[in-house]
């Protein structure tokens, strides 16, 4: 194997290894897909100030998410069907995430339950909601999520309806995969993936099947996200999912000043600035740019965390220059699980660190605790999505 130096070359041989409809299912947006380009695109217009002849020793990337300490401010995101992408994906994830001292965040959508997760790892991790219109199924996710000693819940308001994904819907995505001739054909091409994935008997949406009413065809997200998730989700709602947990909230999928007001005012413990990376709303502004005027809105009442197009420890300092407190990585840890398990999202981790380490070193800053504006050149109009950038 090549050396890995950057989550790229991850991306690459995940791409090899993994049945199409699950590589395509991480890798796409939604519609046209303008959206999940200038997630990661708007990241450049941003330029870096070098600094020259500073101290640089005893850098620190330490921080606190929400009152935990982390190692770096980098979260894995909630990745729906993380254990179709490497058998037992969600647990192998997690276990990663707790040895590097990272939150992970399992996602309702995940292959693994949260007992699965809770069984194979020591420290707490977070669990993301998504709502469904089955209120006993709701309550008991709650009660399930505190037995499992869940030490956060990341509440998704974005997906009360799924974007529409060409390519899932092309390749028929399922969980377990459906067998129709192509993705045999492409399944024969996987065979360590699938050696790998017939040791496990975790091949379905285990949050979820055999505990929500509703769900007529378990294995298609998109059908049972449009018969089963509830559409009428509204402020209240998420205010009373804040009561029935009783602790840590974290509400993802904020884009507008107005709503992160709101956000604000239902007592969220942290907002995330996102468009889950440009899956849902296409053409949707990229989150990078939305943060200023968030940050600006309410950087003083609640903590402001950003998802959405980082693949590189560069991306993850200019968020945190910009006033995000943190951040998560998705796709650029199911490049590494994808691609080598467990060590795989070890991977992503050191290349994040390493690269935000070396960046904050030569912007001539010591602690991720001093990032600011004063370590960017950003254009003109950036925070303004009325402006075109070049
Ligand atoms: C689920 O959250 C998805 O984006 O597929």
């Amino acid at each position: 194997m090549p050396a890995i130096t950057n989550i790229e070359d991850l991306r690459r041989v995940y791409e090899r290894r993994t049945p199409r409809m699950f590589y395509d299912y991480a890798e796409s947006g939604s519609w046209s897909e303008q959206t999940f380009r200038e997630n990661v695109s708007d990241f450049s217009h941003i330029r870096l100030k070098q600094r020259v002849a500073v101290d640089m020793t005893g850098r620190s990337t330490k921080a606190q998410m929400i009152g935990e300490d982390v190692a770096m401010p980098v979260g894995l995101a909630p990745v729906g069907l993380t254990g179709m992408q490497s058998a037992d994906g969600e647990i192998k994830a997690a276990r990663a995430a707790e040895k590097f001292g990272v939150p992970f965040t399992l996602s309702t959508l995940s292959i693994c339950s949260i007992e699965d997760v809770a069984q194979h790892t020591k420290k707490p991790f977070w669990f993301q909601v998504y709502t469904l219109k089955d209120d006993d199924f709701m309550r008991r996710l709650f009660e399930r999520a505190k037995a499992a000693n869940c030490s956060a819940i990341v509440v998704t308001v974005d997906l009360q309806v799924l974007g529409q994904r060409h390519k899932d819907i092309k390749n028929g995505l399922s969980a377990p995969p459906k067998l129709t001739v192509k993705s045999i054909l492409n399944l024969m091409t996987k065979i360590p993936w699938g050696l790998e994935m017939m040791g496990t008997h975790r091949r379905t949406f285990r949050n979820v099947v055999g505990h929500a009413k509703g769900v007529t065809d378990p294995g298609s997200l998109s059908a049972w996200t449009a018969e089963a998730f509830d559409p009428a989700l509204d402020w209240k709602r998420i205010a009373q999912f804040k009561e029935w947990w009783g602790g840590k909230m974290i509400v993802k999928g904020i884009m507008e000043p107005e709503d992160a007001r709101r956000a604000a005012e239902i007592g969220a413990d942290a907002i995330v600035v996102s468009n889950h990376g440009g899956r849902q709303l296409d053409g949707a502004v990229s989150s990078i740019r939305m943060l200023p005027s968030i940050v600006d809105a309410v950087g003083d009442k609640v903590e402001i965390h950003l998802d959405s197009g980082i693949r590189s420890g560069q991306d993850v300092l200019k968020a945190l220059a910009l006033g995000a407190k943190g951040t998560y990585i998705g796709r650029a840890f199911t490049y590494g699980l994808g691609a080598m398990g467990e060590q795989g999202v070890t991977k992503a981790l050191e290349i994040i660190h390493k690269e935000l380490d070396t960046t904050m070193a030569l912007c001539g800053e010591t602690d991720v605790a001093r990032l600011g504006p004063h370590n960017l050149y950003v254009p003109q109009g950036f925070g303004d999505p009325t402006v075109l950038l070049p």
